[in-house]
């Protein structure tokens, strides 16, 4: 048996432990794992490297990923399915293994369709893929989130100053959210709700009115004020996947603060920094359990499923599904937040 093995779509630490974890438990049943380079770009140009033991050791604290990603959509070039088709028959690969978010999975379960034997595993700090609790990544980037406002903490309070906290998350408010809950952010705003600037201005005065110094904002990249109704951009470009590269919110509300308030404010994008560096015991062990299970699924030919967490167990569940829609915020957990505005 030869597993093929690829990592797409935006990346997030843990990635190389479930690469090693594949490719550890590949070889205990015997099997080969080739691993394709730069997402869905690998099988297209059939560029690949062999894994063993011997190349993924070291790899399990490391952030990034050993294989390289990127956005490419086959459903997007020329005759791409059909490379991929037979670039993986002359490699002679039983199955693949993709390891990504909606994009990158959404595109392995269209290849099912034309025959690639595909299992999914769940990889963005976005946390949005349905059916899985949790999707590697994003616990390592909800600590930085939370370690960030902690840090933001301390310079607010100094300078007596509104800190605003872009965050990413693209359309789904789980890293603000959560990252806002165990940071301790005055204000929350998630994609999932749409806001009022006015009603922001006006929960930052009354903190100011009751004897607070400061405020901190912790503001979803994908949050849309009702004044615009739509979400801020970086560029009208967008990706093969048709999203745009969001970005904008943090300043714009930072200086409609300001301007609306008269409070001095500052705005801090956390950006890239929430996707690099060590991943977290968590998101180790969940990237561990997973690759395993991924290889599993192989054996048992349990093909065009996606990997998951339910509860504390590891499962899996149709790939269709978990690409079907995205998995927004527990809008319970939003309400609870505000308990601590
Ligand atoms: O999907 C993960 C993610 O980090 C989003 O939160 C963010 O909007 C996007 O990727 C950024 O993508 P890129 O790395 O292509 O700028």
């Amino acid at each position: 048996m030869r597993i093929g093995l690829l990592t797409g779509g935006g990346d997030s630490p843990a990635m190389n432990a479930a690469i090693r974890a594949v490719v550890r438990k590949a070889c205990s049943l015997g099997y080969e794992v080739l691993g394709f380079n730069d997402g869905w770009r690998g099988p297209i140009d059939g560029k690949h490297v062999k894994l063993t033991p011997a190349s993924v050791s070291g790899v399990l604290f490391r952030g990034g990923t050993m294989l390289g990603t990127s956005r490419t959509n086959p459903f997007k070039i020329d005759g791409a399915v059909d490379k991929i088709k037979k670039n993986l028959a002359e490699h002679k690969i039983d199955a693949l293994i993709a390891m990504g978010g909606d994009d990158t999975l959404g595109t392995a379960h269209k290849l099912a369709a034309y025959g690639v034997k595909v299992v999914g595993i769940p990889q963005t700090i976005d946390n949005d893929l349905a059916e899985t609790d949790y999707a590697i990544g994003y616990d390592t980037a909800l600590n930085i989130v939370t370690e960030c406002l902690d840090r933001l903490h301390t310079t607010a309070e100094s300078h007596r100053r509104v800190m605003v906290v872009e965050i990413m998350g693209r359309d789904a408010g789980w890293l603000a959210l959560l990252g806002g809950i165990a940071g301790g952010a005055d204000v929350i705003l998630i994609p999932e709700v749409q806001f009022d600037i006015e009603w922001v201005c006006s929960r930052l005065t009354e903190r100011m009115k009751s004897g607070k110094t400061f405020s901190v904002v912790a503001v979803s990249e994908g949050a849309k004020p009702i004044e615009l109704q739509s979400q801020l951009a970086q560029t009208e470009k967008t990706d093969a996947f048709g999203h745009i590269r969001l970005g904008g919110i943090g300043q714009f509300l930072s200086e409609e603060i300001e301007r609306l308030t008269g409070l001095e404010s500052r705005v801090t994008v956390l950006g890239h920094l929430q996707r690099g560096g060590l991943p977290t015991a968590q998101d180790r062990i969940l990237a561990t359990r997973f690759g395993v299970k991924a290889v599993e699924m192989v054996q048992a030919g349990e093909f065009d499923h996606m990997v998951c967490l339910k509860g504390h167990e590891i499962t899996s569940v149709p790939l269709e599904k978990a690409v079907k829609r995205a998995r927004t915020v527990d809008m319970k957990l939003y309400e609870m937040s505000k308990l601590f505005d």
